[in-house]
């Protein structure tokens, strides 16, 4: 499963890639308007730190305005997905860019169905919402079992990337159903690698060996 981080704080970006297991970045409105910067600029900023794809979201509701903007936004960069919500519009710009070889990330999903409309208008890259069903009482990680049932019974080639991850859970959980991409906030990716079991038995090794008065090399 490719690990994306979500959000457009190049600092948290540059940290988390300097691991290596870092695949791409997301990005939507909000999380630009919470960064404070000129959204081109960051957008171009974080293309220069990672090879994968970064999403970059148009705001425009309406097709051809959607295709002016999505211009602009595929010229910043090869690595640039251009996000577009799932609406009849935004379909439509996705058909018609990822005919042109541009990546497309439907984002907004919210049924499978959705899902089923986002994959046959040849998306890279689905978004469905668990997190945000969650919220409002529905298992939001029963969407991606249901995806990726639909997507394998046709072997469509959209990539089903989880979004509005909220805890690790969530991302056990996708790695289990075979989603192929998490996108996550800083915060959760930084979760995954610590137990408290891992720290102590490494306090543990490290005052052992210290008793043995060695060092390596
Ligand atoms: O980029 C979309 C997304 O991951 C939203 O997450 O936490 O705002 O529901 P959240």
């Amino acid at each position: 499963m490719k690990f994306f981080v979500d959000t457009a704080d190049t600092a948290a970006i540059t940290e988390l890639a300097e691991t290596g297991l870092l695949d791409g970045v997301t990005t939507n409105p909000s999380l630009i308007n919470k960064a404070g910067r000129d959204f081109l600029e960051v957008v171009a900023e974080i293309c220069g730190i990672v090879d994968g794809p970064v999403s970059a979201e148009v705001v425009a509701t309406e097709h051809d305005a959607m295709m002016r903007e999505a211009e602009v936004l595929r010229k910043i960069a090869d690595n640039v997905a251009i996000k577009v919500p799932l609406t009849i519009d935004g379909l439509k710009t996705c058909k018609k860019l990822t005919g042109d070889g541009t990546m497309v990330n439907v984002t907004l999903c919210f049924t499978a169905n959705q899902a089923l409309l986002a994959a046959k208008a040849g998306a890279s890259f689905i978004s469905p919402f668990v997190g945000r069903h969650d919220d409002v009482g529905y298992p939001g990680m029963e969407l991606i079992g249901d995806i990726r049932i639909i997507y394998d019974n046709y072997d469509f080639a959209t990539e089903i990337l989880v979004a509005s991850i909220r805890h690790p859970i969530h991302v056990l959980d996708s790695a289990k159903l075979g989603a192929d991409v998490a996108t996550m906030p800083p915060n959760v990716i930084k979760q995954l690698f610590n137990h408290p079991l891992t720290d102590r038995g490494l306090e543990a090794f490290l005052a052992d060996w210290a008793k043995t008065g060695q060092s390596i090399g």
